[in-house]
């Protein structure tokens, strides 16, 4: 087949009509392709013209060759322009699809509603650091210096680098606001002090080497026991409704006397006895020592302090049977507190 004359291809390149990739691609291969493109070929021919003509002819070719990049970026530039300015296709009746959303864990729930309650009744929240020394979470706190508390089976010391025998830990109870706050306020003192404390001790359903507690403590004139039954009745009845039951054991703590323990009835269906006691907190009236060392007039003041553990709040307020199911992270179980 003869080969189209200068003329002719430059009235074909004159009239492309290049508006789909699929009209690009075929004059990009009719005109350019290295292969069997229609110019390249007639470049070829080139050393086959006298020397007089070739370098017009040349010239020619070339310009054809620019007439057809020419139009074929011209080309992509209009398809470029019109994918940008194309309406999606929006259909408003659609639903609008569904995205996962958090929610605070339950025992930050069982908190918030606890600091609520203890608001309601003239509390306020106060707090204290979670690595203690040994005078605020033991010394102050009138434990004896051999008492089994202090021992390392239930602390975690903090080592002190030194190679002296450590003198930081992780604080076991939330007690040690106790001795901040009266160290540095003067009675009437009515406080909260929530947050974590840690005990190495052997895990259980009930018991976890991390938990919660939420401290209390109020110091004024005339603070009697009949004032802490009070506080703790009128709290569990506001967390677990009128009709739940407390009982009070008499206990030890160095830094209150006398001291009880309360545990809350926790009914279950299943259990042979209809149901457990759930030791809760530990409570009693401040110790005249504690009041002493922290700087406070026991001949005037008394006061009463508790410390409540959250987790264990949080297990009979949702039916959960096991406290370690509050530290994995399963979404099953958090997904229900959504
Ligand atoms: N700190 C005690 C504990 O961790 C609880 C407690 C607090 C007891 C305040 C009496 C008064 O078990």
């Amino acid at each position: 087949m003869a080969s189209p004359s200068i003329s002719e291809l430059s009235d074909q390149i004159e009239s492309l009509e290049l508006t789909t990739e699929a009209d690009i691609e075929v004059a990009h291969i009719r005109f350019l392709s290295k292969k069997q493109g229609v110019l390249t070929e007639l470049l070829k021919a080139i050393p086959t013209l006298p020397p007089t003509e070739r370098k017009g002819f040349g010239q020619q070719i070339n310009q054809l060759k620019r007439a057809v990049e020419g139009k074929i970026s011209a080309a992509r530039e209009n398809l470029a322009a019109a994918r940008q300015a194309a309406p999606t296709t929006l259909d408003l009746s659609l639903p609008g699809r569904e995205r996962p959303t958090g929610a605070l864990h339950p025992i930050q729930q069982t908190l918030a509603t606890i600091r609520e309650i203890f608001a309601k009744q003239g509390f306020t929240v106060a707090e204290g650091p979670e690595i203690e020394d040994d005078w605020h979470n033991f010394t102050a706190l009138n434990f004896p210096p051999e008492h089994p508390a202090r021992d390392m089976q239930d602390t975690f010391f903090l080592p002190s680098g030194t190679g002296e025998a450590p003198s930081t830990l992780l604080r076991t109870h939330t007690s040690p606001v106790q001795v901040r706050v009266m160290a540095s306020n003067t009675p009437p003192i009515r406080i909260i002090a929530p947050g974590r404390v840690y005990r190495n001790e052997a895990i259980s359903y009930k018991s976890f080497c991390l938990f919660h507690q939420v401290e209390g403590l109020y110091v004024d004139t005339h603070v009697t026991f009949a004032d802490l039954k009070h506080i703790l009745y009128a709290f569990a009845r506001d967390l677990f409704g009128s009709d739940v039951r407390l009982r009070f054991r008499p206990s030890f703590f160095p830094f209150t006397e006398p001291s009880a323990e309360v545990d809350i009835w926790w009914a279950r269906p299943d259990h042979p006895e209809g149901g457990q006691w759930m030791e809760v907190l530990g409570c009693g009236m401040v110790d005249p020592e504690v009041l002493t060392s922290s700087g406070i007039d026991p001949e005037r003041y008394t006061g009463y302090a508790f410390g409540m553990g959250v987790e264990r709040l949080a297990l009979l307020r949702y039916g959960i049977d096991d406290i370690r199911l509050l530290y994995e992270n399963d979404l099953r179980l958090l997904d229900q507190f959504a």
